[in-house]
Order: C-alpha cells, then sequence, then structure tokens
C-alpha cells in the first residue's frame, strides 16, 4: 500500500530525502472521496515531476457551519488504493490538529477576487482554501502544485496568492474530467438521486452552448439570463449565479478583446453542482 505520514515532520524528511537526490516533487492537494478527475491530477503531476505526494484532508476551515462537512464523502482507504495503482510515491493525510494546533490564529484571504462568485454564496470559503493551500505548500515546498479547472475561481486564487506571497512553486491547471453526458466529476455528485442525475449534465450543455453564442459575438448579459432561464426550465433548484466573466480577473466580461469564461453553481436537491467552460 502506499506509503503514508500523517505529520508535517515526517512528510518533510521523506521530501528532503528526494531533494537531496535533485528529485522534482509535485503536490497533488485533495479531500479524498477520489474520481477519475483526481487521478487526472496525478497524471498531469507525473508528467511534470519525477516524484508524488498526494494529500487528504478534508479542511474544516473551507466548510461554512450550514455545509456539508460532517456528511462529506469519505473513503480512506479506497483514495489509499486508487493513489497507489497511479503510481502516487506518498500520500500525506494529516489529522485536524496537525494543520490546526491550538493556538492557531493566521489566515490567508485574497481580497477581491475571494469575495466574488463562490466566495459570495459561500462567505469564508475561500479565506478556508487560501489558507490550507498555503499550508500545504509551506509544508511541501514542492516544485509543482497540481489543481483541476473544475473549480476555476479556486485555482485563479491558488495562483494569485503563490505570486502575492512570492511561493516558489508552479501552478499547474487539470481540465475538467467528465462523464459521457457532460456532467464534471465531483465529489458531491455522490448526493444527486437518480432523477437529479438525469437532469445535471443540462449544466455542462447549457455552460457550452452560451460560450459558444458569446464566441461569436451574442451579448454576454443576454446569453447569462437565457442560461440560468435553462436551468430553471430543467427542474434546478436555486441557481446562486449564472454569469460571463473575465477569464483572468473573474469582473464582468469586457468584450470580444479578452478571454472570457462561462460559471455557474445551481442547486440540484441536496447538491450544489458548479462547472465552467471557457468562451
Ligand atoms: O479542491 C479541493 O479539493 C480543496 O479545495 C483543496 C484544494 C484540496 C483544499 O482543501
Amino acid at each position: 500500500m502506499i506509503e503514508t505520514v500523517k505529520t508535517i515532520a515526517e512528510l518533510r524528511r521523506r521530501l528532503g530525502e528526494w531533494r537531496a537526490r535533485n528529485e522534482t516533487i509535485a503536490l497533488v492537494p485533495t479531500m479524498g472521496a477520489l474520481h477519475e478527475g483526481h487521478l487526472s491530477l496525478v497524471r498531469v503531476a507525473k508528467a511534470k515531476a519525477g516524484r508524488i505526494v498526494a494529500t487528504l484532508f478534508v479542511n474544516p476551515a473551507q466548510f461554512g457551519p450550514n455545509e456539508d462537512f460532517a456528511d462529506y464523502p469519505r473513503d480512506t482507504d479506497g483514495d489509499a488504493q486508487k493513489l497507489e495503482n497511479e503510481g502516487c510515491d506518498l500520500l500525506f493525510r494529516p489529522d485536524a490538529e496537525e494543520i490546526y494546533p491550538p493556538g492557531h490564529a493566521t489566515k490567508v484571504s485574497v481580497e477581491g477576487l475571494g469575495d466574488i462568485l463562490e466566495g459570495e454564496f459561500r462567505p469564508g470559503f475561500f479565506t478556508g482554501v487560501a489558507t490550507v493551500v498555503t499550508k500545504l505548500l509551506m509544508q511541501a515546498l514542492p516544485d509543482f502544485a497540481v489543481f483541476g479547472e473544475k473549480d476555476y475561481q479556486q485555482l485563479l486564487i491558488i495562483r494569485r496568492l503563490t505570486r502575492d506571497l512570492d511561493i516558489p512553486v508552479v501552478i499547474e491547471a487539470a481540465p475538467t474530467v467528465r462523464d459521457d453526458d457532460g456532467l464534471a466529476l465531483a465529489s458531491r455528485n455522490a448526493y444527486l438521486t437518480s432523477a437529479e442525475r438525469e437532469i445535471a449534465p443540462v449544466l455542462f450543455g447549457t455552460l457550452s452552448q452560451v460560450a459558444e453564442n458569446v464566441g461569436r459575438g451574442v451579448d454576454a448579459e443576454e446569453q447569462a439570463a437565457w442560461g440560468l432561464d435553462q436551468l430553471e426550465r430543467a427542474g434546478f433548484g436555486k441557481i446562486d449565479y449564472f454569469t460571463v466573466r473575465d477569464a483572468e480577473t473573474l469582473e464582468p466580461a469586457a468584450g470580444a478583446s479578452r478571454p472570457a469564461r462561462v460559471l455557474a453553481a445551481a442547486w440540484l436537491g441536496k447538491a450544489r453542482l458548479i462547472d465552467n467552460v471557457a468562451v
């Protein structure tokens, strides 16, 4: 079974051995309940570095008080097996006290970018993500770290914090992995009933249609309103946002001169689905 360490000291000792032999290291942070999307991050990591470290930590700091921390899917043994099969070298699986010992008081937050879209609907979420990712990067000091484009705003925030805090790591983006019908893989898809699972691919279908139309020059605001309406008609519950944004700043899209991204978050029963498509 894959070698597993639970403390920062053990992690640093093992990585230090590799570094002493001039081996390059890629970090793949996860919250477990691994699916093909996560395994694709490991494959991107393997294409970049000689040694791969995955982390498995369900980070309490990125869950709001009414969110699903207690129910979040967990499968520690299955995850370890999948990482082993994928050729991952080391698993860092700390307990909460290792990451947040008593008295832990420092938070990392990315102002502006962290306050909109997901940040607006999940207050504190990005501060939780930015804090734990900063800590994991400082603990492992990898050459590369890999994150999925599925969580596009998270990816931008992590790029920004590494730049702003001068953390010497290259952030690699991995494309979203989808089921055959287009639904982006996500651990929380486990919450969908079979009826909801039938509806769920409408999200990707609508994002793709809007991306295509905006790319052809159709008005972005009009298209976002159309997309929202499509999701409502398909049977989605609350739609937190459906919007076309600048692909770098996530400000409202400024026209055809800049790359844009269509992003949405919407509820289907207990599951909150998020996805995005490049224009
Ligand atoms: O994307 C995730 O799974 C988490 O937000 C991350 C990056 C592992 C931080 O907990």
